[in-house]
């Protein structure tokens, strides 16, 4: 079945930091989907024809999905706890409210519940953190599965310094693990991470079971987190006395690839730059959940030029925002504190087809090139009265994406689609 989805049309081929060729504008354009894939992309006059239902978004904005790169699935009832910072925060409101995730019916009602969030606020594509009970990461990926969207998820490791509901054990790990990989890695669209939460909930025995998994599954994201808060990290070295630093952690263990995604990654030492430079890893900026945490100030354009590539991401539950407009609002003020600039272009760059190329994924993702899954979302700079009057005064593109950037969250997302398919009410 084909179809075709009217507006202004907006994709990029290029980092904007790299080349002022980045980016393609049709102001009439026209994007052609075939059975949940992008057939072609052009002006409308180019792909209409009389036999092609249409949909028609003008004067809306329609760009690839949002990729939210650093996501906790059992945190949708954390977010918006008050008071503390990271070790606390996780242990007072975190560690029980992941607990629940051992309930019956409680994963599957929670996992609709995100992902109509997700989509609510122009995300199609996320990479999540599940609880450490495997049910967690089943209700996930199936409710995932059920809807064509695309996952990379993975149940939490973690067997140490947390309540025992949160538990499991280096051995359970593995096979709970290895498991839901066998399952669901490459199961339509949907993709394992395998997930030891951060050092501090993993013993070095589990560390080298998820070293062991990684080798085994080249193909699988390794998601975990880096350097927060400056307590973790102390916390961190006191539990690995031979680890030269805490990147060293994961190093020692196999981890590091660039299959590797180390959210936060703010309190780095030099070394550790340099050796998530030579091996590729991800850096991944939680600007809301950095803010919020009080963790401290990403340093984009200080990695940027050591060679790391970072993505972008909400971190909810730490996050305070679903929205990746509202994460490129504050990921803005947070850079602009570090000196740093992020212009319209490269953030929405950033969102999309930055945030793909981090995973590995722009074949599929990120871009509207042909042969790209069809996940769009449609952009409203007008959606409130004061973006609507900001707007009057907005004179080119790269000011109304601004506008977005700054102003926008979930009410400028006219619609999302998920490998064609409309994912909010139409009419
Ligand atoms: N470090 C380990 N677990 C977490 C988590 O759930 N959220 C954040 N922000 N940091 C973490
Ligand atoms: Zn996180």
């Amino acid at each position: 079945m084909q179809q075709l989805i009217r507006g202004r049309v907006l994709s990029f081929h290029a980092d904007p930091h790299d080349t002022t060729d980045n980016h393609r504008y049709r102001e009439y354009g026209a994007i052609l989907v075939e059975d949940g894939r992008i057939l072609a992309v052009d002006d409308y006059t180019a792909l209409a024809r009389p036999d092609l239902p249409e949909i028609d978004h003008r004067p809306h904005l329609i760009l690839p999905g949002f990729i939210d790169t650093h996501i906790h699935f059992p945190q949708v009832q954390v977010i918006a706890s008050w008071g503390a910072q990271l070790l606390d925060w996780l242990n007072t409101y975190t560690f029980p409210e992941e607990a629940r995730f051992r309930q019956q019916g409680h994963a599957p009602a929670m996992a609709d519940a995100f992902l109509n969030l997700l989509t609510d606020h122009g995300t199609t594509t996320a990479v999540a953190f599940c609880s450490v009970h495997p049910e967690s990461a089943e209700a996930l990926f199936s409710a995932a599965h059920a809807r064509n969207m695309a996952m990379v998820a993975g149940k939490v490791m973690m067997d140490r310094n947390a309540p025992p509901e949160v538990l499991d054990t280096p051995r359970q790990g593995y096979d709970d693990s290895k498991a839901l990989i066998d399952r669901w890695h490459g199961t339509g669209r949907q993709r394992y991470a395998i997930t030891p939460r951060f050092a501090i909930t993993s013993t070095p025995e589990q560390m080298a079971m998820a070293g062991q998994l990684a080798r085994e599954h080249p193909d699988c994201h390794v998601q975990t987190h880096l350097s927060e808060n400056l307590d973790e990290i102390d916390f961190t070295l006191s539990l690995y006395p031979q680890a030269r630093d805490y990147l060293d952690i994961y190093e020692t263990h196999g981890l590091l690839s660039p299959k590797l995604l180390l959210g936060h990654s703010i309190h780095l030492r030099p070394r550790e730059i340099a050796r998530m430079a030579e091996t590729g890893s991800r850096a991944v900026f939680c600007p809301t959940s950095n803010l919020f945490l009080g963790s401290g100030l990403f340093d984009k354009g200080g990695l940027r030029a050591a060679g790391i590539t970072s993505g972008i991401a909400t971190d909810v539950g730490g996050g305070t925002s679903y929205s990746m407009l509202q994460t490129l609002n504050e990921g803005y003020k947070i850079l602009q504190l570090r000196g740093q600039k992020l212009t319209p272009l490269s953030a929405f760059h950033w969102i999309t087809r930055g945030n793909a190329m981090a995973l590995g994924m722009d074949r599929d993702i990120g871009t509207l090139d042909p042969g790209s899954m069809a996940d769009l979302v449609v952009l409203d700079a007008r959606a409130t009265p004061a973006m609507a009057l900001r707007m009057d005064r907005a004179e080119t593109l790269e000011q109304e994406l601004f506008i977005l950037q700054i102003m926008g969250d979930d009410r400028s997302i006219a619609q999302t689609y998920v490998a064609g398919r409309a994912m909010k009410p139409t009419g």
